[in-house]
């Protein structure tokens, strides 16, 4: 058998940047209330999903020192495509230079995790090289006169490459994963044909942290690991008060996160490999340091992975 280790990962923004200030003078807000209640100083709006997603893409590619043409299949985790068809997988494949297989998975804010583990099966059938990619342009679906949903939502990118490695599952890579979805829940979340995102923030957060612990819970177990072996947490950005609530839940301080929604917002599939890429450039990854991603988005979808970081 064969684990599936990140060897390259890179983020992609757009340039426009939407402060608090800014959004004081569209709707009644106030940098105050955004930033207690959602930790949330400025984000980056006005991408192109396909755009984002090269970009974010190529910066893994060139971190992990792989060819695109040696890459053997493209995952494109988004849910705010460029069209809806063909994939926006496909227009990322031919902007890269790739000649493999790609497909889009629309798991809304979980779906770089989905793409993650579903890349982990990919590598253990024989695949020796998947680019995993997060992109999300919601902005483009953003009610700007809506507070309660105007203040979160962003644009961005990330990427990782996935490559094989004999002989270390169970060792190396991902140890241990959890996927899920209620679409009971899919009403208080979601954005119709033309439309754009409806959201109860209120029941939303709810769910978020009950989903997040308890799907971490289960990855943690069958990754044989605890919350006390945890070296870093690579939450979903939605909300700070989202992110300490489930380090609170399952006992992680929160210097164990990566956290930049500060800085990003919630773009969606792209803020955990981001927060993924920040945490490599503040040299905060070790080999052998166990990663909890976790993350949950509209469906209500829920995604967590326990990854033995580490190339070899
Ligand atoms: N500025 C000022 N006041 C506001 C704002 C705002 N932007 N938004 C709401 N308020 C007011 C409300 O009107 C309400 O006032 P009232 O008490 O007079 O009625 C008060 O603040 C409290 O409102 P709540 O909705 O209870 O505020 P809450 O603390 O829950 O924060 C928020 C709202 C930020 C939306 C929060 O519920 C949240 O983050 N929910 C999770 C959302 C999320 O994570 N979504 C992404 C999912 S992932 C995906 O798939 C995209």
């Amino acid at each position: 058998m064969r684990a599936g280790v990140i060897t390259g990962v890179g983020g992609a923004l757009p340039e426009q940047t939407l402060t608090n200030a800014d959004l004081e003078s569209m709707m009644d807000t106030s940098d105050q209330w955004i930033v207690e209640r959602t930790g949330i100083r400025e984000r980056r709006v006005g991408g192109v999903t396909s755009a984002l997603a090269v970009e974010a893409g190529g910066k893994a590619l060139a971190a992990a020192g792989v060819d695109p043409a040696d890459i053997g299949l493209l995952i494109l985790a988004t849910t705010t495509p460029d069209r809806t068809v063909p994939a926006t997988s496909a227009s990322v494949s031919e902007e890269l230079g790739m000649r493999c297989g790609a497909f889009d998975v629309n798991a809304a804010c979980a779906g770089w995790v989905y793409a993650l583990v579903a890349a982990q099966g990919f590598v253990a059938t024989g695949v020796d090289k998947v680019l995993v990619i997060g992109a999300d342009t919601l902005s483009r679906f953003t009610d700007y006169t809506d507070r309660g949903t105007a203040i979160l939502f962003s644009d961005g990118a990330g990427a990782s490459v996935v490559e094989g490695r004999e002989g270390r599952e169970g060792s190396l890579g991902l140890l241990g994963w959890d996927l899920g979805c209620d679409g009971s829940a899919e009403s208080i979340l979601y954005c119709d044909y033309g439309g754009l995102i409806k959201m109860e923030g209120r029941e939303v957060f709810r769910r978020a942290v009950r989903v997040m612990v308890d799907s971490s819970k289960r990855s943690l177990e069958m990754a044989g690991v605890t919350a006390h072996d945890v070296d870093l947490v690579i939450p979903h950005q939605a909300n700070i008060r989202i992110i300490e609530s489930a380090n609170q839940r399952l006992g992680i301080p929160m210097e164990k996160s990566s956290v930049i929604i500060d800085r990003i917002g919630n773009s969606s599939s792209a803020t955990i490999p981001l927060a993924l890429e920040a945490a490599i450039a503040q040299g905060r990854l070790h080999d052998g340091d166990v990663v909890l991603f976790t993350g949950f988005g509209a469906g209500m979808t829920w995604a967590s992975a326990v990854v033995r970081w580490g190339q070899t």
